[in-house]
């Protein structure tokens, strides 16, 4: 039997039992289910009625049914099974006889399947046919909260800025994604025994956040990432938002600009609401720094103001209280003031990696890729000073290099090749920034080939292949 039958049978008993249990609500619907049901508060308002929601009875045409499963042709799949039906008018697909499909459904579903349908947990919880493992509490315990849906996530935010004309400073200063959205998870990132230990910390405070509040200690969770550009200090905080399923809030502070500084107080307000809103969440504010640099005494007036609100912000919200947890991220921590400083309980640092490090981003990095005599260690060896962000740019024009000789499979030579290349085309950066010796670029440009060789030339041709780059070329140019 294909499992297409057992997950379109889920599907039509699910939106059955819900239809007719008023006990259940919309966290007891699996989220790929209640996903294709939800309506959308604005939209729906338009009639005056409507608020955002899930409504009953849910009508399992085909379409929906194919949307929640995946299951391409779901009518196909379970046509032949003697108590199921399809209407050719609506194409909805309906169950003839209930108790007949729940019979089949439970002999045919496993622990696992039940845990994960709290709508059928609760409905089946108790019978014989299907024993001590079906268990409502844990399977209601173990699905997402609707508001980790990509769904409901936009509906808040329609919600709240939906009919502001503020919307694109709205738009810029923050971004919201949906657990199921960030595409990271912590297994891609390689970690110091540290950055470990305080992922651990802070995952137990979220579990026990009961505790913490009884026991009265709520000056817990939040979190300042420290280091260099290209250390991972976005990713993991993402990563945590994809491994704990916690919708993912981003501050990018330095959109804060005066063009809309009248608006900014109001809307770093909003943000803090939506992320209560959403909570559980993360509010992950990028480029901590910025804040300490509008402290300074020749600012605009309302650009302090807008972070002074910021700054009073993060002192009210809580992880204890309000289920956010806070994540502030610098790579300047030179640049902080005492009064940024103290708003953290606790500081994680994000070093460079060093050389074991290095061979292990070097193999996660590489994961699906083809390589020849891979020897990680040998290029860690070589590849001191290097960020995982710069590895991962290495492995990129290694991967684009063997290309354009038609080759999908790389080999060692090929990666020493790119690590060579990322070293001079550093270098030129460094002579740039450290110098400020512009000239030193142009007369190599121009004239290179007369005063230096060919290594000048092909150090120039890289410098303009870097230039297209996103990630890095931007990383660096905050290093002043
Ligand atoms: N320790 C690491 N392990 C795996 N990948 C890493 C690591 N550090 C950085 N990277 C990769 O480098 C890129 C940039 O990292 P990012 O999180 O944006 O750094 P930061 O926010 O510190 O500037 C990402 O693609 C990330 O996956
Ligand atoms: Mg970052």
């Amino acid at each position: 039997m294909s499992t297409s039958a057992l997950d379109v049978v889920e599907f039509l008993l699910t939106t059955s039992v819900y239809s007719s249990d008023r006990a259940r609500d919309e966290n007891d619907l699996p989220p790929q289910i209640r996903r294709v049901y939800w309506t959308n508060g604005t939209d729906a308002a338009e009639n005056g009625q409507h608020r955002s929601g899930i409504e009953r009875p849910l009508a399992a045409t085909e379409q929906l049914a194919r949307e929640a499963t995946g299951v391409a042709d779901p009518w196909g799949a379970v046509s032949d099974l003697m108590f199921t039906d399809r209407d050719d008018f609506s194409s909805t697909l309906t169950l003839t006889q209930r108790d007949l499909a729940e019979r089949w459904y439970a002999e045919r579903a496993d622990d696992e399947r039940f845990l994960e349908n709290p709508t059928l947990a609760a409905h089946f919880e108790g019978r014989e046919d299907v024993g001590e493992r079906v268990d409502y509490e844990t399977a209601l315990e173990r699905n997402r909260p609707i508001q980790a849906d990509r769904v409901w996530i936009d509906g808040l935010l329609a919600e709240y800025f939906g009919d502001d004309e503020d919307d694109q400073e709205m738009l810029d200063l923050v971004d919201v994604r949906a657990p199921e959205d960030v595409e990271i998870t912590l297994d891609d990132l390689v970690l110091t025994a540290n950055q470990e230990a305080e992922i651990e910390k802070i995952a137990k405070a979220i579990e026990h956040r009961d505790y913490l509040a009884s026991i009265g200690l709520r000056e817990i969770g939040k979190l300042l990432f420290v280091g260099p550009p290209g250390t991972g200090k976005t990713s993991v905080a993402r990563a945590l938002a994809h491994d704990m399923d916690l919708p993912f809030v981003e501050v990018k502070l330095s959109m804060i600009t005066s063009q809309y500084l009248g608006e900014t107080a109001k809307n770093v307000d909003k943000t803090f609401e939506v992320a209560k809103r959403l909570s559980p969440c993360i509010l992950f504010i990028d480029e901590f720094d910025f804040v300490a640099k509008t402290r300074r005494s020749d600012e605009h007036a309302a650009l302090k103001r807008a972070v002074n609100t910021l700054l009073k912000s993060i002192d009210d919200v809580s992880l204890i209280e309000d289920d956010v947890l806070l994540i502030g991220a610098t790579n300047h921590p030179d640049q902080l003031d005492a009064a940024a400083w103290r708003r953290f309980d606790e500081i994680v640092n994000f070093p460079k990696p060093d050389s074991g490090m290095r061979a292990d981003i070097l193999r996660v990095i590489t994961y699906a890729m083809d390589i020849d005599e891979f020897d990680p260690e040998a290029i860690a060896e070589t590849t001191e000073g290097l960020t995982g962000s710069d590895l991962r740019m290495v492995m990129r024009e290694a991967v684009l290099e063997a290309l354009t000789e038609n080759r999908t499979t790389l080999t060692q030579a090929d990666l020493v090749a790119a690590v060579e290349d990322f070293e001079e085309r550093d270098n030129l950066k460094n002579m740039d920034m450290i110098d400020g010796d512009h000239e030193a670029l142009v007369a190599g440009g121009s004239t290179g080939k007369a005063s230096d060789g060919g290594e000048e030339a092909g150090a120039d041709g890289h410098a303009h292949d870097h230039s297209h780059d996103d990630g890095h070329a931007h990383d660096h140019s905050h290093e002043h």
